[in-house]
């Protein structure tokens, strides 16, 4: 076993920040053959591999993520939106000319993980057990073409803030230099090599003291697309008359489960939620109608945006405190994930804790 391999009960605020402490087991299976094996229970340990597996050098891979909460009223623990992660991962997967698992091997795997380190699912507010499956080649050869043979594997790691600074309201770095996706490509999936191609825009906003990219369009960089492993919300007016505004989801962005989430929510509380197009001047504008400006995601849930960056040069300062309706939906998603707000059907599955 690895010595980041995480055993005891952890105290979340205490800095367990994002994925780098992990639970005790994983759960794995290997499709070889045309066939997918059944699902074992393994220790986290380090894995073997031949030089030549392909996912190495060609990049085949997927994955997806998503997290178990402690309830807040009972000893239950509740995992939020497995069965939309089972589906996004079969998209993933037929994207990238991979097999899909089995009717339900994937919330199986879930299920089963989150039972057996249910012990480690920490309980401190702020704080889950983010649950990470994925699938991989791991044919060894050289010849490009889709794999032949894959693993399948779900992790976990306890963690509380996503964001490296710890900051709870962040800062983004509009992108017009590099883009993240184009229509056709597989910006809609969640496929790994999305991520490779994207860390020289990280490192670039982090260069700039910013927390996450924000990309814009592949085409003019006129509209906003989506933040680096979150969905974009803008609120436009105020009071009676705000708005709630998303990027469609048209091909470039990825359909978000917390996304989701929020119009829900936000549809419940009689607000108006458009999905059209945002243009990155108006987000930018001081004396314009965009009021406030969300980030939204399973790792890092409901995130105000505090400062808009663009390498252009341009600045707006959103706010120093999370504007009313952020607040809110931040308040309402935190409650559904908790337990304490009524899910939809199919939201949640329930683990004894
Ligand atoms: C690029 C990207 N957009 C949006 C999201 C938000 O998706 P979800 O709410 O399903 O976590 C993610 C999550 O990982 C992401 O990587």
């Amino acid at each position: 076993m690895t010595e980041r391999t995480q055993t005891r009960q952890t105290q979340a605020g205490t800095g367990l920040g994002f994925g780098a402490l992990f639970s005790k087991h994983v759960i794995s299976a290997r499709y070889v053959a045309g066939a997918w094996s059944g699902l074992e229970v393994r220790d986290f340990e380090d894995l073997r591999f031949s030089p030549a597996a392909m996912v190495m050098h060609y990049g085949q891979a997927i994955f997806e993520g998503l997290k178990a909460f402690r309830a807040t009223d009972s000893d239950e623990v509740l995992i939020f939106r497995a069965a939309d992660c089972a589906r996004r991962f079969d998209r993933s997967a037929a994207r990238m000319a991979m097999p899909p698992l089995p009717a339900g091997m994937f919330l199986d795997a879930v299920r089963t993980l989150v039972g057996v380190d249910v012990a480690e699912v920490p309980s401190v507010p702020g704080s889950s057990l983010y649950i990470r499956p994925v699938m991989f080649a791991d044919e060894p050869s050289l010849a490009v073409r889709p794999s032949t043979e894959f693993s399948f594997l779900v992790l976990a790691s306890p963690v509380d803030s996503f964001f490296a600074s710890g900051r709870t309201m962040i800062d983004a770095y509009a992108q017009s230099s590099h883009i993240r996706a184009a229509l056709g490509g597989t910006g809609d999936v969640k496929c790994s090599g999305n991520y490779a191609g994207a860390m020289a825009a990280k490192a670039d906003a982090q260069r700039h003291d910013c927390d996450e990219v924000l990309w814009l369009d592949a085409r003019e960089h006129h509209y906003v697309e989506e933040f680096g492993a979150m969905n974009c919300f803008v609120v436009r007016g105020s009071g009676e008359r705000a708005e709630l505004i998303t990027p469609p989801l048209a091909g470039t962005i990825l359909p978000g489960h917390t996304r989701a989430t929020v119009i829900t929510l936000a549809g419940r509380r009689g607000l108006t939620v458009l999905q059209e197009p945002i243009e990155l001047g108006q987000v930018l504008d001081d004396g314009g109608p965009v009021s406030e400006v969300f980030a939204c995601g399973t790792a890092a849930g409901v995130a105000p945006v505090h400062r808009i960056l663009t390498d252009t040069g341009r600045e707006r300062i959103i706010g120093d405190q999370p504007g009313p309706l952020t607040a809110q939906l931040a308040a309402d998603y935190v409650a559904v994930t908790h337990g304490q707000l009524e899910p939809e059907p199919d939201w949640i599955i329930r683990i004894p804790g």
